[in-house]
């Protein structure tokens, strides 16, 4: 966090918000005299006037950043490596790519989390002694839809597989499900994690049922233990869509490590950011290769040359390309380093702001609520959920009038899947290619369906996650949502 303002301002800052230490039961909503307490929709002053375009830059980009690209634009070696002469010569992973899964593997905790970096020597005794490392349970991709990909095919997911998935997340969670012939089943979203709910989970369970992918939505950790232990009663894979979560834990456990595989993106807006790339990592160094037999055929070159069975598919591959870039990777690196000092940075701007949010009696998600307990969330979005029936205005009126004073708020930025055309007017099927199988033909995607999760969606308000805010400026924030919820009844609530 940046520095605080004077301790003037830090009396005025505590007497504002006395009610922040209050349990919300005995909050005082009313302002401090001498502030003009109208809200700006109904004429008073903007409670946020700072600029918000630094606080909220992501990515940051530093010098470090540009040599690094740089580095790998002036080799020339923009694509793939190439194994030694001795060894044929022929493709092989860019060595930047395989760094970059060394440090993450480190970064994740190394040997003692499951993912040992090992010398290459151990595999290709040619290559002994020269220096090269890898790391068997991480695999670069040139995003994380395709990572995504792989990773299902990894886990078996054929025609008519069905895979139990969240509505509330990206569609990469989802989407690539139908590429594999799998069958999406939505389950309902938990309240209390914003990710699956594990008795919903339970009860969609059929015979066809293969695995649940499971998204840590916004950085919030999902009730792993219960999800983890109906994945092992009913023989169920378990991928762990980990691209909103870097760094976060539950039960001290790394989230990524908890399920059968997992995948981290690296686009832009994410935590770790790249110019686009994905991770897919798990403490199955076989599921691994296995996923780098979808995408990468580069990577079963070098295989070949140690007699492994998959290096058989070295000259196809099965016939998709993931790769990722050098240039993504160089960058990824460097991002890593910072990785862990800015995410602290962010969560502590976040925590500070949600510890007031949370005593005006809004739900803000932080790590050892209930259903959270024991967790250490990130914020890769910061949501928080809005109760109608305790202020009165509808959530709409509220976030016009938060954005009046000044406040970047919205709804949330996903739609919910189960209700998207691709799913209801039937394309998936024919993406599925499933136009055949009459049990998929018989399912109907019912955008009714899911109401808790459709009703808690509703909820829901979205605010900048604050990587490098002031505390002037969430200060600033909490005063806004201060004057508007105290003047909720008064609010036009006209579109
Ligand atoms: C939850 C989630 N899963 C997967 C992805 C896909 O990652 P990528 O954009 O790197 O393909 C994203 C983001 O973009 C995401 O938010």
């Amino acid at each position: 966090m940046a520095d605080g303002p004077s301790p003037m301002a830090d009396r005025r800052r505590d007497a504002l918000y006395t009610c922040a230490m209050t349990s919300p039961s005995t909050l005082d909503l009313h302002p401090p005299v001498g502030i003009d307490a109208t809200p700006a929709i109904l004429g008073g002053p903007k409670a946020v006037t700072l600029p918000q375009e630094e606080a909220n830059r992501w990515p940051i980009v530093t010098d470090e950043d540009e040599a690094a690209a740089l580095r790998i634009i002036r080799s020339g070696e923009w694509s793939g490596g190439h194994l030694p002469r001795e060894l044929g010569g022929y493709p092989c992973p860019h060595p930047e790519a395989l760094a970059l899964e060394c440090e993450f593997a480190q970064w994740m905790g190394g040997e003692a989390a499951g993912l040992p970096v090992m010398d290459v020597g151990d595999f290709i005794p040619q290559l002994a002694g020269r220096g090269f490392k890898v790391a068997p349970n991480v695999l670069s991709h040139n995003n994380g839809t395709a990572a995504i990909l792989a990773g299902l095919h990894a886990m078996g997911i054929g025609p008519g597989d069905e895979v139990i998935v969240p509505s509330t997340t990206w569609w990469s969670s989802v989407l690539p499900v139908l590429h594999c012939g799998g069958v999406p089943v939505f389950a309902e979203t938990d309240d209390r994690t914003l990710a699956l709910d594990p008795a919903d989970v339970a009860r969609r369970i059929t015979p066809r049922t293969k695995a649940i992918v499971v998204t840590h939505l916004f950085g919030i950790p999902a009730a792993m233990d219960e999800l983890m232990a109906i994945a092992r009663e009913h023989g169920l894979k378990v991928m762990e869509d980990a691209s909103h979560a870097h760094g976060a834990t539950y039960r001290d456990q790394p989230i990524g490590l908890i399920g059968d595989l997992a995948v981290f993106s690296l686009q832009g807006n994410k935590l770790l950011p790249s110019a686009e790339g994905g991770l897919l990592v798990s403490r199955d160094a076989d599921l691994v290769l296995s996923a780098a037999r979808y995408g990468q055929y580069e990577r079963l070159v070098p295989l070949k040359a140690m007699g492994h069975p998959l290096g058989e598919y070295a000259a196809t591959g099965f016939g998709h390309k993931y790769r990722m870039s050098p240039v993504s990777a160089a960058l990824c690196r460097s991002q890593l380093r910072r990785l862990t000092e800015r995410t602290a940075q962010r969560s502590a701007n976040c925590v500070y702001l949600s510890r007031r949010l949370s005593a005006l009696g809004l739900k803000t998600y932080q790590s050892g609520e209930e259903g959270l307990e024991n967790t250490q969330r990130v914020y890769f979005e910061f949501l928080v959920r809005y109760d109608q029936a305790k202020f009165g205005a509808p959530i709409k009126a509220i976030i016009k009038a938060l954005s009046a004073e000044g406040c970047q708020v919205s709804a949330p930025r996903y739609p919910l899947l189960h209700q998207q055309p691709v799913f209801t007017q039937g394309d998936w099927l024919r993406l599925a290619r499933l136009e055949h199988d009459e049990s998929a033909r018989a399912r109907v995607y019912d955008p009714a369906d899911l109401p808790r999760t459709t009703a808690g969606n509703g909820t829901l308000i979205k605010l900048p996650s604050f990587p490098s805010a002031s505390k002037e400026l969430l200060d600033q924030y909490a005063a806004a949502f201060a004057k508007v919820l105290t003047n909720a009844s008064k609010l036009p609530t006209q579109a």
